[in-house]
């Protein structure tokens, strides 16, 4: 039996955090050996916040050896960067010619972008074209991803169905594979977990990192429990142990905020290991091969998607 496709994407944007781990990461490798399974570095897309080609570099490499430090297998996945296959921007130029401007102008992830003061440059605006070309390139059947993403993979769908009402069935719609409980991991003041709020567990930061941030999270002296520290727990340890540790530890806030402390670190303090041996080189190296095999898939499709549009002559 052949094994549908999965693609998931992060954008490199900066140190990812235990709301990308959980969210985003851990599904991907819990799930990656039951598909044909594509990882890939949304480079492009974050271009849409980083304007510094230093920070973009660096974001690119870590982003790589964070990938491959949570368990992902570069010789079962393909893990690429998605500037590498320029098959990307040219199918996401197909898209925003079928899709209109009222149906972009809906999506809550660009609006929210804005009410935070990103600028709203015409690649923001476009954003969830080129994530829909990054899946359906790849007749990608599932995608994993954080509950804040749900829409985008809906654009996809719309994506795939008009150019396939347009042009002839060529694009597979996709579905959005959303992990129960863990959809979005809140963050220290209790909103979602995000960079762009500055409210983060860092996934790969040192024990002491992890907690000054733990040590920072909202605690609201009415309750029993400090519910903003009991939901992140809630990701290590099972309700039924939890339950009994806070009971226990009623308005110990400190106490607990150790205790949590200590089950991240049980969680990462391997996987930081692992990071910290891979080099520059084995980046460069894993990221060519993923190159090579997403680059194959892609300038296929391509060519039947310019076959279809008319525009090989
Ligand atoms: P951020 O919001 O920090 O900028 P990204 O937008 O880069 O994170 O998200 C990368 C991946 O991690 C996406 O699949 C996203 O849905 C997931 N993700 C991000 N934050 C969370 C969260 N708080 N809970 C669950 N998943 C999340
Ligand atoms: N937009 C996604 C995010 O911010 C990242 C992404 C880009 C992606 N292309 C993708 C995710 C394709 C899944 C599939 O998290």
């Amino acid at each position: 039996m052949t094994k549908k496709r999965l693609l998931t994407g992060l954008q490199s944007t900066g140190a990812l955090h235990i709301g990308n781990y959980f969210g985003a990461l851990k599904p991907f490798v819990d799930t990656c050996q039951n598909y044909d399974s594509y990882l890939m570095v949304a480079d492009l897309h974050s271009l849409t916040t980083v304007r510094d080609p230093k920070v973009m570099r660096e974001n690119i490499i870590n982003v790589v050896k964070d990938y491959i430090a949570v368990g992902v297998q570069p010789d079962e996945v393909v893990l690429f960067k998605q500037s590498d296959v320029p098959e990307h921007t040219e199918l996401a130029w197909m898209f925003e010619c079928l899709v209109t401007v009222p149906f972009l102008m809906q999506a809550h992830a660009y609006k929210d972008k804005v009410a935070k003061g990103v600028e709203a440059t015409a690649g923001l605006f476009n954003y969830p074209m080129l994530m829909a070309s990054d899946i359906l390139l790849y007749d990608a059947e599932v995608v994993p991803v954080g509950e804040d993403q749900r829409q985008h993979i809906e654009y996809a769908r719309e994506a795939a169905t008009k150019f396939n009402n347009t042009y002839g069935d060529i694009f597979t719609p996709p579905q959005e594979m959303i992990l129960k409980g863990v959809g979005v991991v809140p963050g220290l003041d209790g909103q979602k977990m995000s960079k762009s709020y500055k409210n983060t567990i860092p996934l790969f930061g040192s024990k002491e990192d992890v907690q000054k941030a733990v040590m920072s999270i909202v605690t609201d002296s009415s309750g029993d429990r400090p519910e903003n520290v009991f939901a992140i727990h809630k990701l290590l340890k099972s309700e039924a142990e939890l339950t009994t540790l806070y009971d226990d530890n009623k308005g110990k806030y400190k106490f607990l905020k150790d205790a949590l402390v200590e089950d991240i670190e049980l969680l990462i303090a391997s996987m930081r290991e692992v990071r910290e041996s891979i080099t520059e080189a084995d980046v460069k190296e894993v990221l060519e091969a993923g190159a090579e095999k997403a680059g194959a898939k892609a300038k296929a499709k391509m060519q039947q998607v310019r076959d279809m549009v008319g525009i090989s002559i």
